[in-house]
């Protein structure tokens, strides 16, 4: 069975300063757990300056990162953007692409999307890509419809021998309180699942994100294909954090 995955995504909080007193109090607090990473993987999403300081800290060690949006290119005449080749220099592993925000507020294509996720596999890094439906679509019954489209259009130039990490988020559940019912988790990995077997992709696993906190992760967790979870505002403190990935 694949390890459980519990990716922090920091969104644009934490200074270097208190990114750094994050990992030093995680660190402290799991090591003294033995085997606190056996059966997990975690990931930390910090914003493009606080990279360096969690890569310094966690580089080496059981504690995966990257950043939480890359450019479509390598390197460039890109003012203001980030480089997956840098990050990849930095040892991130890993790189949120598509998430409901970047979508929505950056307007961020599908096609671009399938640019990102196509340039980390060249760089050796995991896509976590995320995908979603809004309430006015959920609403009007179109949610498979719509995670569907993200994920063929998102995902068409994708190596499908290597492995994916797709984060589900009903854009209505993020940053809300409002989690989606064990009934609509359970619904929509189900039939992600069975999209990505169709599809012959060998390797993925699929998180859940949208108000993830210690109150519900047991129960969400135990949902069938719910690999993990996506996870913003419980994310943000240690304890919070310790709490959702003690499994
Ligand atoms: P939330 O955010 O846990 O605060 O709802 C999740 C996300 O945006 O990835």
């Amino acid at each position: 069975m694949s390890k459980k995955i519990f990716a922090a995504n920091w969104k644009l909080n934490k200074t270097p300063e208190e990114a750094r007193e994050f990992v030093i109090k995680f660190k402290n607090d799991v090591f003294k757990t033995p085997d606190f990473f056996k059966g997990k993987e975690v990931i930390l999403f910090p914003s493009a300056f606080s990279l360096e300081a969690v890569s310094s800290l966690c580089a080496g060690t059981a504690i995966g990162f990257g950043p939480q949006n890359i450019h479509s290119e390598k390197s460039g005449a890109f003012t203001g953007e980030n480089s997956a080749e840098v990050a990849q220099s930095m040892k991130a592993q890993y790189a949120l692409v598509g998430h409901s925000e970047r979508r929505e507020i950056f307007k961020e294509q599908d096609e671009l999307l399938d640019k990102k996720n196509a340039l980390l596999q060249v760089l050796g890094l995991n896509p976590v890509f995320c995908i979603g439906e809004s309430l006015a679509q959920r609403e009007a019954g179109k949610t498979l419809e719509i995670c569907f489209a993200q994920m063929d259009k998102g995902l068409k130039s994708f190596d499908k021998s290597q492995r994916l990490i797709l984060a589900y988020e009903p854009v209505w559940a993020i940053g809300t309180g409002k989690v989606a019912t064990p009934e609509q988790v359970a619904e929509v990995h189900r039939e992600l699942h069975q999209y990505l077997t169709k599809n012959a992709f060998k390797n993925f696993q699929i998180l859940y994100g949208g108000s993830v906190k210690p109150e519900n992760s047991k129960e969400l967790l135990a949902i069938p294909h719910v690999d993990g979870f996506l996870i913003g505002g419980a994310a943000l403190q240690v304890e919070s954090f310790i709490k959702i990935c003690t499994i």
